[in-house]
């Protein structure tokens, strides 16, 4: 960041933005990344990248962020909200068939906690009915699925570098695009409708205004911060693995003797330990045991509230029940979980839950 400082290159796609791009690409093996200014900036221009006209229907799961939905209905698409399976909070890919229609464009699978979905069948599901694929991998960095990378089977995917996640540059995003038939038009939307990228490459004498845009790059001190995130990331990896498993390794017992569920990791999916939550049976027990740890002073959080039902979807949704998104909104509690707790602190929450069962 120093560096960026003392440079005179301040503003987007300087050289610490193309080492970031390098780092997806070259690294992680993904065919093109481009960084944005968030995850919500990248699922939006998704959305404009394939085309969706006002009407258009795309499927979203309602245990999600709003962004997930709402980069969609920006276009004028209408959103229409699947529900998540009873063992794992991601959208039950056997739900998705049945609400496919004539205007239906695209499927966002949201990775959640940064476990995988079932990408067979929805890629299966997608090209069967000629639809787009978005993931939703916000959380899903480092995560595999049948070896190969998530964010790596859509036609594109959205990655999120906000504070809260594995890898945090404050605010940023990832773009990742998996069919090269985007990569041309994906830029230009970034820079604001213009070939500005192609200009600084020198492939044209000038650049002008070639189709719709805004500006979705971030400045070169977040794609700094960014990068030596990157640098880090198998220590940073290597820690939080390493907490996940101490808390499921000692908070198994309750799940054993029936007082919680822990998080399941999908078949199939690896784990990038960006979440370890617990699913408490009610909405009761769960105040009862955030309160708990509160007075304890552990800061245990709960997570989205259903988008369904939400104040601003409520009356736009078809009226559907979703059992499992209400469930995991009332329910569901994240612990923490960050490379700076130490043991002796981690061991502390874990005895402070113990307790609390006991
Ligand atoms: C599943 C999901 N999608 C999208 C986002 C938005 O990410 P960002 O804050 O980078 O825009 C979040 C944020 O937490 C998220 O959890």
């Amino acid at each position: 960041m120093r560096q960026v400082l003392e440079s005179s290159k301040l503003s987007g796609n300087g050289p610490f933005t193309l080492k970031c791009h390098q780092f997806f690409e070259k690294e992680l093996n993904f065919q093109k990344a481009l960084l944005t200014p968030s995850c919500t900036a990248a699922l939006e221009m998704a959305a404009i990248l394939i085309n969706l006209q006002p009407g258009d229907e795309v499927i979203v799961p309602s245990y999600t962020f709003p962004s997930s939905a709402n980069a969609f209905l920006l276009r004028g698409a209408k959103i229409v909200f699947a529900d998540s399976h009873p063992y794992h909070p991601n959208i039950d890919e056997s739900l998705i068939e049945s609400l496919i229609t004539s205007r239906t464009r695209a499927i966002v699978p949201v990775h959640y906690a940064g476990m995988a979905c079932n990408m067979d069948e929805i890629m299966r599901i997608a090209q069967k009915h000629n639809l787009f694929v978005i993931e939703d991998a916000a959380q899903a960095i480092t995560t595999s699925y049948k070896g190969k990378p998530l964010g790596s089977f859509g036609d594109m995917s959205a990655f999120s570098f906000h504070e809260t996640k594995n890898i945090g540059a404050g605010e940023a995003g990832m773009l990742v695009i998996n069919n090269a038939s985007f990569n041309l038009r994906a830029e230009i939307i970034r820079e604001k409708g213009t070939n500005r990228s192609a200009f600084y490459r020198g492939e044209v004498a000038k650049y002008n205004w070639q189709d719709v845009g805004s500006s979705f790059l971030p400045a070169e001190l977040v794609a700094a911060c960014l990068l030596a995130q990157f640098e880090n990331m198998s220590n940073i990896q290597e820690k939080r693995i390493a907490i996940w498993n101490y808390y499921y390794k000692n908070l198994l017992p309750l799940q054993t003797s029936g007082h919680l569920l822990l998080p399941s990791v999908p078949e199939d999916s690896t784990n990038n330990a960006h979440i370890f939550y617990l699913v408490c049976p009610s909405y009761e027990d769960r105040t009862k045991l955030i309160n708990h740890l509160r007075q304890n002073q552990i800061e245990a959080v709960f997570h989205y509230q259903a988008l369904h039902c939400s104040p601003f979807y409520i009356s736009q949704h078809d009226g559907r029940p979703m059992p499992q998104a209400n469930r995991y909104a009332d329910c569901l509690v994240r612990l923490p979980l960050h490379t700076s707790l130490t043991e002796s602190e981690q061991n502390f929450i874990i005895q402070t839950i113990l307790d609390f069962y006991h």
